[in-house]
């Protein structure tokens, strides 16, 4: 039996440890630093790489990295050096996240479809380039911003003061250089995959909510509830999504001399039943994880394995359960901008074979949880339909409370749509 090590603190941490402990091949799961939900946490922050080393060396864990910042920052790299087993992206590889501009040029290149775009580190160029084009634009800072680097813009105007925004205040070193692209209408959906740098396996199809209001209004959040799968991404435009954009994407990197392992997000925007990519992730997306992971049936540990020793194309594919699953993510009133911490949560004890709370921003104090960031709770739940899926969780919701308690009511209706 092999002891794991989660990295990160959210709901997909608490979800990919949770499907792990269920590994009859895994010993002890360890989180790093973890949040309320999860069992055995140990201190140490994610961007804490020696730290991070000492630990899963002395503990004799297989390494599992949930966020971008210490891919971004090549944890990948220090553990291969050091001999030590982890699963994920190296620095390199995870530029496809790291610095939007390294992926559109390399969509560019490589001919993977996306919106059209310039690169400027000039305000006054970007301004011009702004006023010659007869489309929506949206602005966007070329390195990690915590999902505030990204402007969408309905006018010239608006666009005007996304590029002061990104390019000369908010963004410091991450708004040196910024992307020009064209806006595009269409259905959003996520697309992950798993790749051992030779093949890459499809996860379950998934479509997160990034608004912090019903029917998608308001700024956009790292993800208000997802649902999986979604009909937005039926068996052939599944298809076309694996071989034009994931396939093509691992098989570049590779051309490229950059070998891809690890879990690849690709943010989709379906236009005219034409998949655009609109951004990569370097890792599993939160809250996309936790309904997936609720669904799936395989040994999650044996793929990661895989994606770590390049067998992947030696596993039979993923098998997932046929029910629907849904994740309401609760939120502190005021995310994504400032909200109250340190609250009392109620009603966590609930016990239902449906549903499971996933833990994002809490903490553990002498036996309460209170609450420790914007998105805190992320409760998922299994349905024979995705109808009956959204009903379970919402029951479930129903039983949690704090006073700053915040929460869509519509997660999962795009999918009843369509
Ligand atoms: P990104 O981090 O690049 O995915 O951008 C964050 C969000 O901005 C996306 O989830 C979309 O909702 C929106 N967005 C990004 N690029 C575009 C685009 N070219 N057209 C329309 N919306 C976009
Ligand atoms: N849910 C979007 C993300 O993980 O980036």
């Amino acid at each position: 039996m092999a002891d794991v090590l989660v990295v990160g603190s959210g709901g997909r941490e608490h979800a990919l440890g949770w499907k792990l402990s269920q590994s009859n091949k895994v010993g002890k799961v360890y989180h790093a630093p973890g949040n309320g939900g999860t069992s055995n946490n140990v201190s140490i922050a994610v961007d804490d790489i020696d730290g991070l080393v000492k630990f899963a060396s002395g503990n004799n864990c297989l390494t599992v990295v949930g966020p971008e910042t210490p891919l971004s920052i090549g944890i990948v790299d220090e553990f291969t050096k050091k001999g030590l087993r982890i699963f994920g992206p190296t620095k390199k590889a995870a530029q496809l996240e790291s610095s939007k501009v390294w992926a559109k040029n390399f969509m560019k290149k490589h001919d993977i479809l996306t919106a059209q775009f310039e690169i400027f580190d000039d305000a006054k160029k970007a301004k011009e380039y702004a006023k010659s084009v007869d489309y929506n634009l949206v602005v966007k800072a070329d390195g990690l911003a915590a999902g505030k680097g990204v402007i969408v813009c309905n006018d010239y105007t608006e666009a005007v003061s996304a590029i002061d925004k990104i390019l000369e205040k908010s963004f410091g070193t991450a708004g040196s250089k910024i992307i020009l692209e064209e806006r595009i209408d269409g259905t959003e959906a996520s697309y992950i995959a798993l790749s051992d740098g030779m093949v890459a396996i499809p996860m379950a199809t998934s479509q997160d909510h990034k608004r912090i209001f019903n029917n998608d209004k308001g700024p956009n959040t790292g993800g208000m509830g997802a649902y999986s799968p979604t009909p937005v991404i039926n068996d052939s435009m599944a298809e076309q999504i694996q071989k034009n954009v994931i396939d093509k994407t691992v098989e570049s990197m590779k051309n490229d001399g950059i070998v891809f392992k690890g879990f690849l997000y690709a943010g989709i925007m379906l236009k005219d039943d034409t998949p655009y990519v609109l951004e990569y992730n370097a890792r599993m997306g939160d809250p996309e994880c936790q309904p997936i992971m609720m669904r799936m049936e395989s040994d999650l540990y044996d793929y990661i394995n895989a994606s770590i020793d390049g067998t992947l194309s030696q596993l039979p594919p993923i098998s997932w359960k046929k029910q629907s699953a849904v994740c309401v993510v609760l939120a502190s009133k005021g995310y994504p901008d400032s909200y109250p911490k340190n609250e009392e949560i109620l009603g966590l004890g609930m016990q239902d074979k449906n549903s499971v709370v996933f833990h994002a921003g809490t903490i553990l104090d002498n036996n309460k949880v209170l609450t420790s960031g914007g998105r805190v709770l992320g409760v998922t739940a299994l349905g024979d339909t995705l109808q009956t899926a959204i009903s379970n969780a919402y029951l479930r919701v129903k039983e949690i409370s704090w006073p700053a308690k915040y929460y869509r009511t519509d997660i999962g209706k795009k999918g009843l749509m369509s």
